[in-house]
């Protein structure tokens, strides 16, 4: 990318790892640094996206398979990349993504089974080589990520629903991921304080992106 864009952040993890709090608290730092910022989130983030999102997170968990999922994942990816994502960073503004294509991997590829390389086949010819510059990866035990969702009263709950071998799988689909993606992706810690957690997201971001 050359020297004017925006920085592209993605932030993800398994349910109730805090991604959603800790991306606004990341977003107010970088605006606090001068720099214009987008927060936007995946399932959505662009019209079309949202009205996707709405058919992917509700109703019975078997209601698509593995493949059907992530065709529909990556309809919504590509509408939020061409609408909302590349314009704002063509214009400078750093973009900050609840959840991006490694929740595809994770979720689909291992929770669901699909297999991570049919999920990477499916990447490269949809998104291709673009990816973020930061990636940062909330790791949470499975059942503290579960029970921190419940107290949640949303519809939007298709996802938490599945079974507990499925999260097991998808957070060492996440751990595999920041492995095999060490130039882009870091692999924090979410057990503990918020406060300390965002700390940390706070100092990879400087350190990767802002010296
Ligand atoms: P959301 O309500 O945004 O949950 P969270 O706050 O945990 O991000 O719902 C998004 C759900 O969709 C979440 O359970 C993860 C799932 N998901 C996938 O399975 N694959 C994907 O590619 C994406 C983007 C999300």
């Amino acid at each position: 990318m050359s020297k004017d864009t925006g920085k592209f952040i993605t932030l993800e993890g398994g349910d109730g790892s805090g991604k959603s709090t800790q991306s606004r608290e990341l977003a107010e730092f970088i605006k606090a640094s001068g720099r214009e910022v987008l927060l936007t989130r995946e399932p959505g983030g662009a019209a079309g996206a949202d009205e996707i999102r709405k058919l992917l997170l509700t109703g019975d968990p078997d209601r698509w398979d593995g493949a059907e999922e992530t065709l529909l994942f990556y309809t919504a990816r590509l509408n939020h990349l061409r609408l909302t994502v590349k314009p704002a960073l063509a214009k400078g503004i750093w973009v900050i993504s609840d959840r991006f294509a490694d929740s595809t991997m994770a979720y689909q590829g291992y929770g669901n089974r699909l297999g991570p390389e049919n999920v990477q086949k499916i990447h490269d010819v949809t998104v291709g080589s673009f990816e973020p510059d930061l990636t940062c990866i909330l790791d949470l035990d499975v059942y503290e990520g579960l029970k921190r969702t419940h107290g949640r009263s949303h519809d939007e709950d298709r996802f938490e629903r599945m079974d507990i071998e499925f999260h097991e799988r998808m957070r060492k689909g996440f751990q595999a991921i920041a492995k095999e993606n060490s130039h882009r992706c870091v692999l924090l810690d979410a057990s503990g304080e918020p406060g300390v957690i965002q700390r940390e997201l706070r100092r990879t971001v400087q350190d990767r992106l802002m010296s």
